[in-house]
């Protein structure tokens, strides 16, 4: 039987992808459902990305860009914490037709995460976020990594949720590993947060000695 997020389903059909083209086919039949397959208490990574940036600056009045932005989930509630600027870029123009019912991005671009973002400048943004794209399928650590870090200010941050399973394997513990080790610059600096989520408990985001982010409201 194929429920919402089980056996059958488009998340697990997403968890399955393998190509661009297997992303693009899949999130044109999912987008009108994806919020409500997905509801905030089920999948936290784009509230917690949110919060994330918003901590960094308490009301994101800079310029943002959300990688991967799907439907809208990070931006809402970056709006909700008062950021005003935020672009959305995404590989599906469905995805980006129900993020612009949101009401809350101020650009919506069709983007291939997976290659070069040619058209984005050097330090264009002050915040870039990234939630629930680095995952099975879907997209690899280089060279979008490095491309958030270029188009990123220098004392600006990028926020990005990397699932677990593919956290070594998928090649992103190395490349995060060879930019600190290049510096990306002064004053750049990497912090890592491991998420553990239970029907049962709140989840949290792990850094031994660090702030957890908490759970979201
Ligand atoms: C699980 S959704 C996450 C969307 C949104 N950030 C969220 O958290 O709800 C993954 C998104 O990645 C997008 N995507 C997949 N491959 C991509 C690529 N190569 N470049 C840009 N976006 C891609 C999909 O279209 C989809 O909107």
């Amino acid at each position: 039987m194929s429920t919402r997020t089980g056996e059958g389903s488009h998340l697990a059909q997403a968890r399955a992808s393998h190509s661009g083209t297997d992303n693009k086919a899949l999130y044109k039949e999912w987008a009108a459902s994806y919020n409500a397959d997905l509801p905030a208490d089920v999948y936290i990574a784009p509230t917690l990305t949110a919060k994330a940036a918003l901590n960094f600056d308490s009301s994101a009045k800079g310029s943002i860009l959300d990688a991967g932005c799907g439907t809208g989930l990070v931006a809402e509630v970056l709006a909700r914490g008062g950021a005003q600027t935020i672009d959305g870029l995404d590989l599906s123009p469905a995805m980006l037709a129900e993020a612009g019912k949101t009401g809350v991005y101020q650009k919506l671009t069709v983007g291939d995460l997976t290659r070069p973002l040619v058209d984005i400048a050097d330090e264009r943004y002050d915040i870039v976020t990234c939630a629930g794209t680095f995952t099975h399928g879907h997209v690899g650590p280089c060279p979008a990594l490095r491309e958030f870090v270029r188009i990123v200010k220098t004392d600006g941050i990028v926020v990005a949720t990397i699932i677990d399973a593919i956290w070594e394997s998928g090649g992103f513990k190395r490349e995060i590993e060879a930019l600190e080790a290049e510096g990306a610059g002064p004053g750049r600096q990497c912090r890592h947060y491991r998420l553990r989520a239970s029907p049962r408990r709140p989840c949290r985001a792990h850094r031994p000695g660090e702030t957890e982010l908490g759970w979201p409201e």
